[in-house]
């Protein structure tokens, strides 16, 4: 039961190499499992030699470099295929294995996020019938991650037949085809696993720079030296770290709002000195009214399935003449294209699929002049309207191992040196 509950996804390691011999203790617990028809057609090869790590670091994931070792974890996909008999009987050898890992003080992360199955398959001479399934990061862990949002079981467990009892995971990729309540549950579930890791913003650190550079610029006349300043739908805490660096120490205060409990536990975490504020599913703020001088939303509104109800709600808690600064993708852009394009051409499933933005859940780029009207509805008067440049665009066609479409539109972007707009940025004013 110890290891059943004290198991984590351990993503941080110590340099050293397990022993062969825990590794065949961990993987006789393997053999411990059961399997359809007893076929037993799970089968691990551990690797240890750096030089093979490095080479599937760059074949399949760099999320190998965590660990010092690891297992892959390949069945004989010939037989019991029948509802992947075969993957079941691998996972549950799997399990056993992280459980027994656990007990005797390693630490593991299973990985299905990874690519290049016949570079593997090349590296690591595994013959053509095998299926690779997983790649089972081990080590002695060098974190103690914090236990992960996990649903309650009244809410997985259904007695005699199937009762409806949490909000259902949507599969669009519009935010207008979720309830609220949806987006909350998929972030709860999905938040845990980035947020610590601080890679939930849709930016790189450096494309960020570039546009906290433009928000400064923005911000500089009108940042309120002794006022409230609230960050709303704070899953990116990036830019409260840089309000908190940006403020002299006791000289204002620095509110997180957001939806899910546990993002406003890390950020209190992280930032002590900030208050938080939660966010009902009706948008309401756990926030006086009127309180707020300077309402900060970055890259947060393309992801709200209700920008309007969320403004209306926020509105009465600014003051009079206090601002609200929104960054937000704009339609239109050359990255929206790119996006679009590759919606267009990659079997994009679901908002989870092949989503560059699924760490964060459904979103649409927004309109400048939509965005400008949706603010001036609910009394908040643009003052001052800007587009940045963050590098998305030739970033994302640039980054290595994005796979063929990525390949293509790199070729291009290299003939072609292209300027795009992605971010909106809009200064409003209560008016
Ligand atoms: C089939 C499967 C695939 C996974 N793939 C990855 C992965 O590619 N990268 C990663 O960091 N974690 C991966 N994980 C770990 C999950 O993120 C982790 O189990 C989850 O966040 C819950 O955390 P916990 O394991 O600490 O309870 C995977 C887990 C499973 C079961």
């Amino acid at each position: 039961m110890d290891a059943l509950e004290t198991r984590r996804s351990i993503r941080k390691y110590k340099p050293d190499i397990p022993s062969d011999d825990e590794i065949r203790e961990v993987v006789r617990a393997a053999t411990h499992a059961p399997s359809a028809c007893n076929l037993q057609v799970a089968e691990f090869i551990y690797v240890s030699d750096p030089e093979i790590m490095q080479q599937l670091a760059k074949v399949a994931t760099g999320k190998v470099t965590w660990a010092p070792a690891c297992l892959i974890g390949i069945y004989d996909s010939r037989f019991v295929r029948e509802r992947s008999a075969h993957l079941q009987s691998l996972s549950a050898a799997v399990e056993n294995m992280l459980l027994k890992a656990t007990e005797i003080g390693l630490g593991t992360c299973w990985m299905a996020g990874f690519v290049g199955d016949d570079k593997i398959r090349r590296v690591l001479s595994i013959p053509a019938h095998f299926e690779i399934a997983c790649i089972v990061l081990i080590g002695y862990p060098d974190e103690e991650p914090p236990r992960p949002y996990k649903s309650p079981v009244e809410q997985i467990l259904h007695f005699n037949k199937y009762e409806r009892q949490r909000p259902h995971l949507n599969l669009s990729i519009d935010p207008k085809h979720w309830a609220p309540e949806e987006v909350a549950e998929y972030r709860r579930r999905i938040f845990s696993v980035y947020n610590k890791r601080a890679e939930l913003g849709i930016l790189s650190d450096t494309q960020f720079d570039r546009l906290w550079r433009e928000i400064e610029t923005l911000l500089t006349p009108v940042m309120p030296r002794e006022g409230h300043i609230c960050e709303v739908h704070a899953w990116d805490l990036r830019p409260v770290e840089r309000l908190v660096q940006a403020l002299p120490a006791g000289v204002g205060r620095v509110t997180v709002a957001d939806s899910i409990e546990e993002n406003l536990r890390v950020a209190k975490e992280l930032f002590p000195d900030c208050a938080t504020a939660a966010i009902g599913p009706d948008y309401t703020f756990d926030l006086d009214d009127d309180s707020i001088d300077l309402a900060l939303l970055i890259n947060k509104l393309e992801f709200d399935p209700r920008p309007g109800p969320l403004l209306e709600k926020l509105a009465p808690k600014i003051k009079k003449g206090g601002k609200v600064l929104v960054a937000a993708l704009g339609r239109g852009s050359l990255y929206h294209r790119l996006i679009g394009l590759r919606f267009a051409l990659v079997r994009i499933r679901d908002v989870y699929e092949h989503n560059p933005f699924y760490k964060i859940g459904p979103f649409s780029f927004v309109r400048e002049r939509e965005l400008g009207d949706l603010l001036t509805h609910h009394g908040l008067r643009p003052i001052e309207v800007r587009s940045c440049d963050v590098g998305l665009y030739r970033e994302e066609t640039q980054a290595p191992r994005r796979g063929r479409f990525f390949g293509i539109m790199k070729f291009f972007v290299e003939l072609v040196p292209v300027k795009s707009k992605e971010c909106i940025l809009i200064l409003a004013e209560k008016s």
